[in-house]
């Protein structure tokens, strides 16, 4: 049989999916399970917005768009852009794909070349997607850790250390999938400080949780002037007006966007005309459903921070936004002998139908932070209410 590239072979995956394929395979036994697994919204698409679309479909939007996308989809978004971070964006440096997760793909075809030992820094724990494609796509992936103690922040001074003659992209993801922290505006400004000495080091900064921060106004690192030329600000629809499925996010950066549109032309060719125009009322129309479902994430938040914090062995800080809990276990994993966060993830699932992921599903280990897993609250209060229940019966019920 032909082969199949290594590649290929060393392409990394988001595990959520693979957990996810294993609840479904015990619910189709039978199996009682409440899943926290799901980076998604667990409301439909704003009344408004499927209008918008449906509208697209009966108007004949049928056809391809420039790869850059629709007019006034660029127009909308460098405007919200611009509002929400205090940016000063033109359309035409705004750039729309099939979601913010192609951007990565992008932002680091454009900033690095294959095998020449460009480095690229990225958050750990952090997005899965990011490490994986640093390596497929030939360069190096420097793993940056965020501290517990630091509220899951780097130390500033750590990042320094890291930069060298070959980085060429730093990747900063606030609010954070998966720890919810937030990079606070005085810790961005201490990060513009420090990428000041090293100019050759553009920033992929992944705004998709924008909308979802709580504990101040949300700052983006390009609102800083020195920062504003090298960084790519990534957003998209998926989270604030949950439209994952949809498929639709947006970069901007005055430099890249012409090398941003050419890769979706040699890969997307656009991203899809009806969810374009679905966008445009996203991001212009009436704002009820996104502020409803901000709200019940916030009010959700504070329900499961307070019931963790009550379950025995475990600890969780308040987490600035997203919409993610990253709990620390590594008593409970003492407690019933579990010899890690994984394992305690799988005996959870097996014996209390809780659905989890596990720190090593976003990286590595941070060395001496201890085990965490993480909980999506895009669920209802009354399953936190009885997922939780659950996780402290079962810590308590094979406490040795
Ligand atoms: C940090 C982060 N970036 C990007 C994405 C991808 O978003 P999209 O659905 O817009 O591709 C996700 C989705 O879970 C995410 O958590």
């Amino acid at each position: 049989m032909a082969t199949i590239s290594q590649r290929s072979n060393q392409l990394g995956t988001e595990n959520a999916f693979v957990v996810l394929a294993e609840v479904g395979e015990l619910q189709r036994k039978g199996n009682d399970i409440l899943s926290f697994c799901i980076g998604m919204p667990d409301f439909p698409t704003p009344q408004n917005i499927q209008n918008a679309g449906v509208n697209a479909i009966q108007s004949g939007k049928h056809g391809y768009t420039p790869s850059a996308g629709i007019p006034e989809l660029r127009q909308a978004a460098s405007e919200y852009l611009n509002k929400s971070r205090g940016l000063e964006y033109d359309p035409d440096d705004v750039v729309v794909a099939a979601g913010a997760k192609p951007f990565i793909m992008y932002s680091i075809l454009a900033t690095t070349d294959y095998g020449e030992g460009h480095e690229v820094i990225y958050p750990n724990p952090g997005f899965p997607i990011y490490e994986s494609q640093i390596k497929v796509h030939g360069a190096v992936p420097v793993p940056l850790h965020l501290r517990e103690s630091r509220g899951f922040n780097f130390d500033p001074a750590e990042l320094e250390s890291k930069i060298n003659d070959k980085t060429r992209l730093l990747i900063l993801n606030s609010p954070q999938n998966p720890t919810g922290g937030i990079v606070p505006r005085r810790e961005l400004e201490i990060i513009a400080e420090i990428l000041e000495r090293h100019p050759n080091v553009w920033v992929f900064s992944d705004e998709i949780y924008s909308q979802l921060c709580f504990e101040e106004s949300f700052s983006s690192i390009a609102s800083f002037p020195s920062m504003t030329d090298r960084t790519i600000v990534v957003d998209g629809c998926s989270k604030t007006w949950a439209m994952t499925g949809w498929r639709l996010g947006f970069a901007a950066s005055k430099a890249l966007a012409p090398a941003f549109t050419k890769w979706v032309t040699n890969t997307e060719s656009c991203a899809s005309h009806i969810t374009q125009w679905a966008g445009v009322e996203a991001l212009t129309g009436n704002q009820s459903g996104a502020q409803l479902m901000r709200a019940k994430f916030l009010e959700r938040r504070d329900l499961i921070v307070g019931l963790l914090n009550e379950v025995p062995g475990v600890t969780c800080l308040n987490p600035g936004g997203a919409f993610y809990v990253w709990p620390n276990v590594t008593e409970a994993c003492q407690m019933i002998g579990a010899k890690d966060s994984e394992e305690f993830r799988k005996r959870l699932l097996l014996e209390a139908g809780v659905a989890v992921l596990a720190d090593i599903h976003f990286g590595r280990r941070v060395p001496d932070d201890g085990q965490h897993v993480r909980f999506s609250y895009a669920a209802s209060n009354e399953d936190i209410v009885e997922g939780i229940n659950r996780l402290s019966k079962f810590i308590l019920k094979n406490t040795r």
